[in-house]
């Protein structure tokens, strides 16, 4: 049933070591003209594990990212590991949650995976097939077939433009064999729920709702009938009360459709209420994976521990937080989502280890790969047998 996402070194990637961190960056720096003394061995960590994802239980692989990275050039030589050795499948009818807080580099794998930015290392397949960015037919198909819904409803929009407008430019672009327009419009519409069609289609974005600018956009990436859809914090930037509520829309779209989703959130409560697979970035790095239920309920990597001790769920997620060993510490931002004291992640070794109550000698030096806990489930942690003694000793 479920298939076997591709094991590759944790930071074995070309590009310069982690070095030093620049002032208010989220992702580690390394400064070619100036790096300290790092021991370059100690980065290598050796074969990541091999993780069957539980989504591979709802339908086939779409698109597997292996050992995906992205390094930003700073300037000055330095540069930026914004996404280091991300590896993971999207399945059809599936959704897997990508969860981390500001700067974790959730939105640049989105952008990778959509052709949105060209990466630095690693591998794209859809249906099997490797993709290549450049402009060619081919690419113009992957990017129909891949969508990716924008973080802000409110600045996706034109202004000067009705929703018939916003939606008949994708239809025509993405669907020249339909012959009338403005019926797959109201298709559209009625598809995201914004009904009656007919009273949506000429209204301008600030005639609307946060809510229903939301759903023009779902609307939008739906218009080039992809198989694949990448949503970026689609309801962060809603009321609560209407959350739900487009989380249930896009569960019944990704149901009807047959959708291949990433959810991608601060929110880890609001994954385990709707991803099959949770995958937890901490630093450019999936540092935490597996069942959304096990991940929020049991979770394994101190970083997992303290977002889920911080978010505030009525069920309070992860009752086994009592006897965890990771206090919240520093205050809570967003729902689930833990702001850093220290600037960032640790530029050398486990990138959590400058706020990690467990860390030691050793995880300020060496990253930790991931390790499996069951067939379904690994994190990247040196201290397992302490973060979770009860899953470490292979009990899962
Ligand atoms: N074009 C760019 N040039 C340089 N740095 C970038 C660029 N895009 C993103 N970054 C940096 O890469 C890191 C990851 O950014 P990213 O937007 O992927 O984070 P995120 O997890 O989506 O954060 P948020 O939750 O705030 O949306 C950040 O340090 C960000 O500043
Ligand atoms: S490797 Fe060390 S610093 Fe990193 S999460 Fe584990 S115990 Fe903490
Ligand atoms: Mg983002």
């Amino acid at each position: 049933m479920s298939g076997p996402i591709g094991g590759v070194p944790a930071s074995g990637q070309p590009g310069g070591l982690p070095g030093s961190l620049e002032p208010n960056s989220e992702a580690p720096v390394s400064d070619a003209s100036a790096a300290p003394a790092v021991n370059a061995d100690a980065e290598q960590v050796g074969e990541a594990a091999v993780v069957e994802s539980v989504a591979a239980a709802r339908g086939p692989l779409m698109l597997e990212a292996v050992g995906l990275g992205k390094d930003f050039k700073l300037g000055r030589g330095a540069v930026l590991h914004a996404v280091r050795n991300v590896s993971f499948g999207l399945y059809q009818g599936a959704v897997v949650a990508l969860v981390g807080e500001s700067g974790s580099g959730k939105s640049t794998v989105a952008k990778l995976l959509a052709g949105q930015e060209r990466r630095t290392h690693g591998t794209i397949t859809l249906e099997g097939k490797p993709v290549e960015i450049h402009g060619g037919g081919a690419f113009r198909r992957y990017k129909r077939q891949v969508q990716y819904v924008f973080q802000d409803p409110f600045g996706s929009l034109n202004p000067v433009h009705t929703v018939g407008y916003h939606l008949t430019r994708p239809v025509k672009l993405h669907q020249p064999e339909v012959k009338d327009a403005r019926k797959a419009v109201m298709a559209l519409l009625e598809q995201v729920r914004l009904t009656p069609a007919d009273q949506f289609v000429g209204k301008y974005p600030h005639e609307l709702s946060g809510g229903q600018r939301q759903r023009v956009s779902f609307a939008r990436g739906l218009a080039a009938r992809p198989t694949v859809l990448l949503a970026d914090e689609p309801v962060s930037m809603l009321d609560v009360s209407i959350r739900l509520e487009m989380l249930n829309l896009l569960d019944d779209l990704r149901k009807r459709l047959s959708l291949a989703l990433l959810y991608i959130t601060h929110d880890i409560a609001s994954a385990r209420y709707f991803a099959d697979e949770v995958l937890v970035m901490y630093g450019g790095q999936i540092v935490e994976r597996g069942p959304a239920e096990d991940v929020t309920q049991r979770p394994a990597h101190p970083y997992t521990q303290l977002l889920i001790a911080s978010a505030p769920d009525p069920d309070n997620l992860g009752s086994v937080l009592k006897s965890a060993n990771v206090a919240t510490g520093g205050g809570a931002g967003r729902a689930g989502t833990v702001k850093s004291s220290t600037g960032g992640p640790a530029p050398t070794g486990c990138p959590f280890s400058n706020r990690c109550p467990l860390a030691e000698d050793k995880c300020k030096q060496n990253n930790p790969a991931l390790q499996l806990l069951s067939s379904n489930r690994a994190a990247a942690c040196w201290r397992l047998d302490v973060a979770a003694p009860q899953l470490a000793g292979g009990t899962v």
